[in-house]
């Protein structure tokens, strides 16, 4: 089975090819992320256009080099939300397209599950059940995988999404979009334990994340400092963030008999943290997977997958011609 995947839900412009046989044969991505650096974030209008402008320049490239003619597909895995609508469309579009021209059979995907299978990407033999941390830019979520398709949320961010709070604070910070992985720089020459930024819901069990008072506490704090400062309080936000992600992941991890965790979203891709999930792996006696940091961020690999599992395991499938994916995923599919 040959499936071509299609991610466009923000500002990466993706496509990929996963062969059953051969697992993931070829993926490239388009970032937008210089278009946005000047207004420091997202513009959802410009994304949608440069999307269009890039998917069929980065389809027949893949198609290309790897010798692959669209014939030769047997099912077409395109991410049908959550995301930017605009951005959603162009890669809808195109995949509806194809799939309605070759004939060829097509896969909605939801965005989320494509990041909570990528770890599977490259070792193959990784399946649920497991835990999974999900921390993006837009979503911050500890997932139960009990089996492929039936994902529960365990618990969420009940405002700004771990990713977005590294964004923000890289803005006070002065650093340029997006601010996570320049904050996670400039963190290994701070230390970590000059400032206590809040740890928030961490006094009851409670599995509910909450970010936007560290970024207000970040901010208060930042009007009697200098420059030379910086590296201190991002060091210091860096420890506040993944000391929370960690208590509430130990907490999870006895709800049930885990013996996976895995950890997927843009904000996987970052040391401090892997460092310190490596650790509580070790503590709590289960197996940590990650993507690699090139499968962390937004891929259409992650969404070939998504598809190729969902087909040759035949979960149902959701059509989302009148509506849009929502959470809880169980939901989209059913
Ligand atoms: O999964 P992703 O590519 O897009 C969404 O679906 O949101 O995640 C992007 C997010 C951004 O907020 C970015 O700042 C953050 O992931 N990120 C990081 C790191 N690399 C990317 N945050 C902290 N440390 C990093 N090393
Ligand atoms: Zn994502």
């Amino acid at each position: 089975m040959l499936v071509l995947g299609i991610e466009s839900s923000c500002d990466e412009t993706g496509i990929a090819l996963f062969s059953d046989k051969v697992g993931l044969i070829d993926h490239k991505v388009n970032s937008q992320i210089d278009l946005f650096k000047e207004y420091g974030g997202v513009i959802p209008e410009i994304a949608a256009r440069d999307h269009s402008n890039k998917i069929i320049k980065i389809l027949n490239k893949v198609l290309k080099e790897n010798d692959v003619t669209i014939d030769q597909i047997d099912l077409i895995a395109y991410t049908a939300g959550p995301g930017l609508i605009g951005s959603l469309m162009v890669g809808e579009t195109v995949a509806k397209t194809i799939s309605k021209v070759k004939n060829i059979e097509i896969i909605p995907i939801h965005h989320l599950e494509g990041h909570i299978l990528a770890p599977g990407i490259e070792n193959r033999s990784l399946k649920p059940p497991y835990l999974c941390l999900l921390v993006s830019g837009g979503h911050t979520q500890i997932i139960d995988c009990d089996d492929y398709g039936q994902y529960s949320i365990l618990g969420e961010t009940i405002d700004d999404a771990c990713g977005e709070a590294f964004d923000k604070v890289g803005k006070l910070l002065n650093l340029e979009y997006p601010g996570g992985p320049k904050v996670a720089q400039l963190a290994k020459s701070g230390n970590s334990e000059r400032f206590n930024f809040p740890r928030a819901l961490t006094q009851k069990r409670n599995l509910d994340f909450s970010f936007s008072g560290l970024k207000t506490a970040v901010l208060y704090e930042l009007e009697n400092l200098n420059l030379t400062d910086y590296a201190d309080v991002a060091a210091s936000f860096q420890a506040a963030v993944i000391d929370v992600l960690v208590k509430k992941l130990s907490w999870a991890l006895e709800t049930k008999d885990y013996k996976k965790l895995i950890c997927s979203g843009g904000v996987a891709a970052n040391e401090m943290l892997r460092i310190k999930l490596d650790q509580l792996a070790k503590n709590t006696k289960v197996q940590v997977y990650y993507p690699s940091l090139e499968l962390c961020t937004d891929n259409a690999a992650m969404i070939a997958y998504a598809g190729y599992i969902r087909k040759s395991k035949k979960l149902k499938k959701y059509d989302v011609e009148f509506s849009r994916p929502r959470w809880p995923l169980g939901e989209l599919y059913a």
